[in-house]
């Protein structure tokens, strides 16, 4: 579900033109809607309330701040990557006791900020790294709390850049050596040891893998528990899929009749952390059409957005729908809808069929509203775009569009080059 649809012939969000925000911002741009976001919230909320989890939206999924603080203020905590997401959580209302610290690579900087901001768990994917959490927690004379992240050794079947529970990818810990760091857990003093964790991967279409990667892990807590040591916290991560192409993912409630029967035996306190179910279908990229260029071999539709505006077709040649704002009646063409970065990788679809769009029209790119503009990028020195959120009949600038002097700030050039 979303609240994007046409109304004689117009694409709306909610109860907004699209192209009167195209005429008020200029192109290209995001535009998000705030009540497809709660929607999805309430969603999740509603499926897994059997087992009333703690739901940290995934803020790398979007971070900005009116998204984030409209999430919280539906009672969400967030699962950060970085000291960056950490801060902007916070200004963005977060409740540290509801915050989720998942990352490979915690820089000391970062854990001790975290540390000292009492945030509610590190998810800690390495002994390495938990052996410099617990230095750092006895220099500050703090004792946080932690879960390890396990790798289940699981495939999540889904694009091979965004699996990461198996055993070839770089994150969590095997099963073995967090077995014998649950047993050594002394060899810890300055941190509570009591949660796992997993995360095996995005866009994941399917229970099964889900399923087969809880089941792992609630044998290894019960094999824990036997022995007496407590786990208080399971975290299952996020990974739920939308829908890029119609009916390609389950809903939450298909999801949590799947996974919830075996988390309700495990009597422990759940966590979730969904990102893309949010945000995705709750926001689209809105470009304009500049060029259409015919080969003889091939026709492109050159737009003014680009792979550094929205990069996940060039990345993971991911399928994003695109639609005309305003419908007409006229012919389908098939073409490449490209943008105007110097590389053949800049494109948003290649050889799709779209009603014949002229220069200065605007196209929609759906379901853009998650990893879009997070991981946009000044390539070209192109400034990042706008981002907007819509509710009910208005709308807001929840970011400007930066400026060319935005680009530059901090630049200065050395005596030996003037
Ligand atoms: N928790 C952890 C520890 C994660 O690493 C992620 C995503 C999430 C939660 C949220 O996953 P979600 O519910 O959004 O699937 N850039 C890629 C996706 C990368 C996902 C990274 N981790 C894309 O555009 O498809």
């Amino acid at each position: 579900m979303h609240r994007f649809h046409y109304k004689n012939n117009e694409l709306y969000c909610e109860h907004v033109k699209v192209a009167a925000v195209a005429k008020a911002v200029g192109t290209p741009f995001y535009l998000y809607s705030y009540q497809t976001l709660v929607y999805h919230y309430q969603q999740i909320e509603e499926a897994f309330a059997p087992v009333n989890p703690l739901i940290c939206f995934a803020m790398k999924s979007n971070g900005n701040l009116a998204v984030v603080r409209t999430l919280i203020n539906q009672g969400a905590g967030v699962d950060i990557v970085s000291g960056g997401e950490l801060q902007k959580a916070l200004k963005a209302g977060a409740d540290p006791q509801k915050i989720c610290f998942t990352s490979v690579g915690k820089t000391d900087e970062e854990i001790t900020l975290a540390i000292k901001k009492r945030i509610l768990l590190f998810n800690v994917e390495s002994l390495a790294e938990l052996s410099n959490l617990n230095a750092i927690a006895k220099r500050l004379g703090k004792k946080p709390q932690v879960a390890l992240r396990l790798n289940p050794d699981v495939d999540a079947v889904t694009h091979k850049s965004i699996t990461t529970g198996t055993l070839k990818n770089k994150f969590g810990i095997d099963l073995s050596t967090a077995t014998n760091i649950f047993r050594s857990k002394k060899r810890f003093p300055n941190l509570n040891i009591n949660g796992v964790h997993i995360h095996i991967g995005s866009q994941i279409t399917q229970s099964a893998p889900y399923i087969k990667a809880i089941r792992k892990i609630l044998k290894f807590i019960a094999v824990l528990r036997s022995e007496g040591i407590a786990v208080e916290y399971l975290d299952i991560g996020g990974g739920m899929a939308v829908d890029y192409k119609k009916g390609a993912a389950q809903t939450a409630q298909q999801f949590a009749n799947d996974v919830l029967p075996l988390l309700k035996k495990a009597h422990i306190k759940i966590i979730i952390e969904p990102g893309r179910f949010i945000t995705g279908s709750a926001g689209i990229f809105v470009t304009k059409m500049l060029y259409l260029k015919d080969n003889g071999f091939k026709k492109f539709i050159i737009v003014d957005g680009g792979m550094n505006d929205l990069l996940r077709p060039a990345l993971y040649d991911a399928y994003h729908e695109i639609v005309p704002v305003k419908k007409k009646p006229g012919r389908e063409i098939k073409v490449d809808v490209v943008g105007p970065i110097c590389e053949s990788g800049d494109f948003f679809a290649h050889d799709y069929k779209i009603p014949e769009v002229k220069r200065g029209e605007l196209l929609a790119i759906m379901t853009a509203g998650a990893y879009g503009y997070t991981m946009s990028s000044n390539y070209n020195i192109r400034p990042r775009v706008a981002e907007v959120m819509v509710k009910a009949n208005s709308f807001s600038i929840v970011k400007q569009r930066e400026t060319l002097k935005d680009l530059m700030r901090g630049e200065s050039l050395p005596k030996f080059v003037k």
